[in-house]
């Protein structure tokens, strides 16, 4: 089974990512957990390059090197995992790819963007995607207080594409499930955790 977690900051990915993979490890589950950019030698290397805030990267650069990251993640780590019957979730997978890239740069067509998403990705998607629904001020009080990286720097405007992104694609893709995270943490893991034992049901 393969989850995916799509949100801008804020958003509480982490928090909800930690608590399905304790709820599903209490079920027996193997579970493994990756951060997009991330979560192999070379894709930690590309993350610290996306991130830091002293580097100019050219649009079309930024888009090669997420999907770089990715396609090293999908093919060492994740499709090993899932044929061993793994759970892996990821926090963000290609749908931050057309929603920051794609709609928020504008960086390439959104028909070059899916298909290099396809490429990155080794023709993986996921069984479930939840994108945690959170309006640009409150993701902006909830981390007002942490460092911003490179990406985090951009402005409103950017971040207000980004969000138009994502909910066109939350409307357009049955396998992803938008949820208000704004409702109480409570509220937003039972509504994660229905959804998931439902698909674990029919797989
Ligand atoms: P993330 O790990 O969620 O950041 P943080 O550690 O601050 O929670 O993601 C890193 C940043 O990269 C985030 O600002 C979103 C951005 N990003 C893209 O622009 N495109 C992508 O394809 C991915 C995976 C992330």
């Amino acid at each position: 089974m393969f989850i995916t977690f799509e949100g801008i900051d804020g958003s509480g990915k982490s928090t909800h990512i930690d608590l399905l993979r304790e709820k599903l490890e209490e079920e027996g589950y193997h579970v493994e957990v990756f951060r997009e950019p991330g979560g192999t030698e070379l894709s930690e290397k590309i993350r610290s390059l996306l991130l830091d805030s002293q580097l100019d990267i050219d649009p079309v650069s930024e888009l090669l090197l997420f999907s770089a990251a990715r396609a090293q993640l999908i093919s060492e780590r994740v499709i090993p995992l899932l044929e061993e019957g793994a759970v892996v979730i990821l926090d963000r997978f290609y749908d931050s790819t057309t929603a920051y890239q794609g709609y928020g740069r504008s960086s390439a067509s959104l028909d070059a963007i899916a298909e290099l998403n396809e490429l990155a990705s080794h023709h993986r998607e996921p069984d479930l995607t939840f994108y945690l629904q959170i309006s640009l001020e409150e993701s902006k009080n909830r981390t007002a207080k942490l460092p911003k990286d490179r990406m985090e720097q951009s402005g409103d405007k950017f971040f207000r594409k980004v969000i138009e992104g994502f909910e066109k694609l939350a409307s357009s893709e049955n396998r992803i499930i938008a949820i208000d995270a704004s409702l109480s943490l409570e509220q937003v893991q039972e509504l994660i955790w229905n959804r998931t034992e439902q698909a674990l049901n029919q797989s």
